[in-house]
């Protein structure tokens, strides 16, 4: 496994690939790699004969305030996950090597990005585009896997590919979770014990929601009520619960075409999201 830690030493490591006809599979992330992040790997190997993980804590998604200082960090855990994972190249540039000082060029998608998450965290999905963007025109991979636990992202990368003409294949991976039903996710490291057995009432408000709409109940005010009054039993403080369709991300008021029910909520000062399909 090679590990670049500058964009020459990523591209002259993917032109060499490219020179052998060799496609190039990506998984962006953040690091603090737990399974859900690895299972993005397993499916970029399917579709690829090399892999490119990329950590990097990207600056520009994290608002004032927000967690940029205290998220999650273990280089050596991470590598030694990928080396086992048969990853082919880490990429895991130094911060100052991805934003010039002077950096003033955004990717703003619009129209998905001012709901959900979009609306709790303004100016985060600017970030994530662009940063991706970055990822996209350095690795320049023939696919990239993205987990449906951040379904809200999952949409806006797939719109930013197809309105500028990325010559990239968007692969989206099913939600990991634990043993317990809670999303993986690096974060979940911030929970107190306390917090971490109470978190569990979000996959099961959702479980209990897709279950009512499996049983008939096709009205999302009666959905979504049902999932914000378990997640307040379990002490959890909703930033929102919001049942949209699949495809724009608009509010529903019926789940008579295939939705999202999708959910954010603080346990303690941890803001965790998940979603369900319905339909
Ligand atoms: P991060 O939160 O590290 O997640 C990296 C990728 O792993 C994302 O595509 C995310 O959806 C996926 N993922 C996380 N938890 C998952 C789970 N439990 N099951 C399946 N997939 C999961 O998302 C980001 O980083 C950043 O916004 C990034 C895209 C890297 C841009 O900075």
């Amino acid at each position: 496994m090679t590990i670049c830690r500058t964009i020459e030493e990523m591209r002259a490591q993917v032109r060499d690939w490219r020179q052998a006809g060799l496609r190039v599979g990506l998984v962006p992330t953040m690091g603090y790699l737990h399974e859900g992040h690895m299972s993005l790997v397993d499916l970029a190997a399917q579709r690829a004969e090399r892999v490119v993980l990329s950590i990097y804590v990207n600056p520009t998604q994290f608002g004032p305030g927000e967690d940029l200082d205290k998220y999650p960090r273990d280089f050596a855990r991470d590598e030694a996950l990928c080396r086992q994972r048969g990853v082919q190249a880490l990429f895991y540039p130094e911060s100052r090597a991805m934003y010039a000082p002077s950096h003033s060029t955004w990717v703003v998608v619009e129209g998905l990005t001012e709901t959900l998450c979009g609306r709790s965290r303004p100016g985060h999905f600017r970030g994530v585009s662009t940063v991706v963007t970055k990822l996209f025109n350095i690795v320049q991979p023939d696919v990239a896997v993205f987990g449906r636990k951040d379904a809200q992202q999952v949409l806006v990368i797939q719109r930013l590919v197809r309105d500028l003409d990325q010559p990239v294949e968007v692969v989206v991976a099913p939600i990991v979770r634990e043993a317990d039903g809670l999303a993986m996710s690096s974060r979940n490291t911030y929970l107190s014990a306390d917090e971490r057995r109470r978190a569990v009432c979000i996959s099961q408000a959702l479980q209990d929601a897709a279950d009512g709409y499996a049983g008939g109940e096709l009205d999302a005010c009666r959905l979504r009520a049902g999932v914000t009054a378990r997640i307040q039993a379990g002490g959890g403080r909703v930033d929102y619960v919001e049942c949209v369709s699949r495809d724009t991300l608009q509010a529903v008021t019926r789940v008579d075409q295939p939705a999202l029910l999708a959910v954010a909520a603080f346990f303690g000062k941890t803001r965790l999201i998940d979603n369900v399909y319905l339909g």
